[in-house]
This record gives C-alpha cells, sequence and structure tokens, in this order.
C-alpha cells in the first residue's frame, strides 16, 4: 500500500475518485450520444438508407410504365388484349389451356403420326432434280425434315416416294425403326392418300397425322409443338401459316395492275397441316372424287366443311423450291442451331 492510502480522509478521496472514473465511463458507453446508442444509429442509418434505394427502382420503374402508357400504342393494346380481353373486329381470342401436349396425348391414348409426300409430281426420277436431295451440312434436305419431325414424339412416319427412288431408303434418317415407305402418286394429294391408306393398318381413327413437305427442313419444334397443342385443345384441324405482309397487287393481261388486294385477312399456307386419321381421309377422298383442285390437306378439309385454324408459323419456314432457297435454308439452318 502506498503512504497516501493510510489516513481515512485519503481512503475516502480515493473511493471518491473510483466512483468518478466509474459514473463518466458509464456516460461514455451507454449515456446519450456513447458508444452503443451510436452503433445503434449508424445501423438504421443504413437500413434507411437501403429503403431509400428500393423506393428510387421503384419509382424509376412506375415513371417508365408511365411514360410507355403515354407513349406507346403497343402498351395500350397490350393492355387491351391481355388485361381485358378485347380484340379487334374479324379477329378471334382464342386463349390456351396450358395443357402438356404429352400428358395430353397420353391422357387421350392417342398417336401422332407423320406423312412425308416425297415423291415429286410423277416425273420420272431424277436425283439432281428433287430438291429434297440436296445436300446441306453433309445431310440430305429431307434427311434434314425427318429429323426436325423426330422432335416429336411420333409412332411413325411415312415416306411416300416415287417407284424409281430406291434411294430414299438407303439414307440415314432420324429414328430410322419409326420409319415407312410406301409408293408416291400423279400429284401431292395422291402421295397423301397412299400413305394414308397405308397407315390404315396401323393407325386408329383418332389418331393425329401431320402432313409436311419433304423440302422445309427448317420448321422449329416450339411450331410444330405449338401445331399439335392446338389440334388438342381446340380438337380441330389445324395448319402453320404466316399473315401476308407485302402489298399485293391483282394483275391483269401479264403485267397490268389492277388493284391493291387488302391483305387484311390473307394467310401464307405451310406446313405441317393437321388433322385426325379419319378426317383427313375422309376430305381427301371426297375431294378427289368430285375433282376438285387439292393444293394443300387444308384446302380438302375446307371442302367437306371441316373447320382448320392456322397457327403461327415462322417466316424461315421456307419451302425450298429454288436454287437461291437452297442457299437460304443453309443460312437458317445454321442459325438454328
Ligand atoms: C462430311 O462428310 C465427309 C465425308 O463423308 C467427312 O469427311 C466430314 O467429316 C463430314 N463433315 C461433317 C461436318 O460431318
Ligand atoms: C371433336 O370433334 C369431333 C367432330 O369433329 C367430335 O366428334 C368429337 O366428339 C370431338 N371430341 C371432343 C373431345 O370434343
Ligand atoms: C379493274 O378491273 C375492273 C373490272 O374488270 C375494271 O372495271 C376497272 O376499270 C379496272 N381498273 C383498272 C385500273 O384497270
Amino acid at each position: 500500500m502506498l503512504e497516501v492510502f493510510k489516513t481515512t480522509s485519503s481512503k475516502v478521496i480515493a473511493v471518491l475518485a473510483i466512483l468518478i472514473v466509474v459514473v463518466l465511463q458509464y456516460r461514455f458507453w451507454f449515456g446519450e450520444g456513447g458508444h452503443f446508442p451510436h452503433q445503434a444509429l449508424l445501423q438504421q442509418i443504413e437500413q434507411q438508407a437501403e429503403v431509400n434505394a428500393e423506393l428510387k427502382e421503384r419509382n424509376r420503374i412506375l415513371a417508365a410504365e408511365v411514360y410507355d402508357l403515354k407513349n406507346g400504342a403497343e402498351a395500350i393494346e397490350e393492355h387491351a388484349r391481355l388485361d381485358l380481353g378485347l380484340v379487334k373486329p374479324h379477329e378471334t381470342f382464342v386463349q390456351m389451356k396450358p395443357m402438356k401436349m404429352t400428358t395430353n396425348l397420353r391422357q387421350n391414348n392417342r398417336k401422332i403420326w407423320a406423312i412425308v409426300p416425297a415423291a415429286g409430281s410423277g416425273r420420272r426420277f431424277s436425283k439432281t432434280e428433287l430438291k429434297q436431295y440436296q445436300v446441306i451440312q453433309n445431310q440430305t434436305v429431307l434427311a434434314h425434315t425427318i429429323a426436325r419431325l423426330n422432335d416429336l414424339p411420333l409412332a411413325g412416319y411415312v415416306l411416300a416416294v416415287g417407284e424409281q427412288d430406291h434411294y430414299a431408303q438407303t439414307l440415314p434418317l432420324k429414328n430410322k425403326h419409326l420409319s415407312h415407305f410406301c409408293l408416291g402418286g400423279a400429284e401431292r394429294v395422291d402421295s397423301v392418300l397412299n400413305a394414308l391408306r397405308y397407315l390404315e393398318q396401323f393407325a386408329q381413327a383418332d389418331d393425329l397425322v401431320f402432313v409436311h413437305d419433304a423440302a422445309r427442313p427448317c420448321v422449329t419444334q416450339q411450331c410444330l409443338e405449338n401445331l399439335v397443342d392446338t389440334a388438342i385443345n381446340l380438337n380441330s384441324s389445324a395448319i402453320l401459316a404466316i399473315p401476308v405482309r407485302d402489298t399485293l397487287k391483282f394483275v391483269e393481261n401479264q403485267q397490268d395492275i389492277n388493284k391493291t388486294v387488302s391483305r387484311d385477312q390473307l394467310w401464307q399456307a405451310q406446313t405441317p397441316q393437321i388433322s385426325t386419321f379419319s378426317k383427313l381421309k375422309k376430305a381427301i377422298e371426297t375431294a378427289l372424287a368430285n375433282n376438285i383442285i387439292i393444293t394443300d390437306e387444308a384446302s380438302a378439309l375446307e371442302y367437306i366443311n371441316e373447320p382448320v385454324k392456322v397457327v403461327m408459323g415462322r417466316s424461315d419456314n421456307i419451302k425450298i423450291t429454288y436454287p437461291d432457297d437452297l442457299e437460304l435454308a443453309k443460312l437458317i439452318l445454321q442459325s438454328q442451331q
């Protein structure tokens, strides 16, 4: 012990000094403006800053929406269509049940078949003349087409080929075990009918049948699925098609424009075209029996008043017809990979 703490008064002073130190320490750590309240305040400020940032982002989005609403007819149209269910004159509003195609097929116990008329039009077989035997990336156009169709869970596909065509059967085709070959006819429609008659031994009346051009190798899986979904959900025949975009002219005497034709309700038909086995067979047989000129399956269905829906296709689902088209198809297939 130090000398100074020996007297009573100095002990009292020492105790007082300790007390003062304790009180000051307490005020430093816990008092108003002390260490801990200061920390708590900093934390509060940080939280408020986060809330402010969120509010600022929300305001920015709202401002953008207000701008869109003020300026964009598209936003208004989207709101009218999607939220209010409004349609333009001559439009039909179709809401698709989001039923998965494969579930749907299984539930209904239906199969999908594909028919590919590949006989040309009655000419003698010439591998070089038939566009389906041109080669893109080491594969014939036909092989590309068959590969695309097999993006769907097919029960089988039938190729209707020319009598002298011994080449088709030698091609490496996707899911070759699902392939069938039958004889084509003089015209496309005859080939399709032959294929339907061939399918009779496997297909049920309610099974779905696709008909697709051999020379349309760029059709996408999404379009194929949309088509099947429409056929199943709307219980209807359907085809891929796109609205006509170009201005149309009615021409007389080879080159005299008579007038501009309204394109409002005009669509360009593509393939695939889908129907049920029994409807399609009946339609084609009836139309042929009445000497109706049939350029696609839908025209036969229309002839027997069977409803057919259009399903939005894509402009890159081209049919290879002219030499230029082959180059285009190469580019499209490349870009789709
Ligand atoms: C294309 O075929 C040739 C010969 O058959 C082969 O050498 C080449 O590797 C093939 N190319 C591709 C991309 O498959
Ligand atoms: C589908 O339509 C056909 C007539 O085209 C009708 O016979 C059949 O009962 C319909 N099926 C369903 C599930 O609505
Ligand atoms: C278009 O055809 C109609 C009917 O044939 C005719 O009356 C009209 O004069 C033609 N118009 C033109 C610009 O050729």
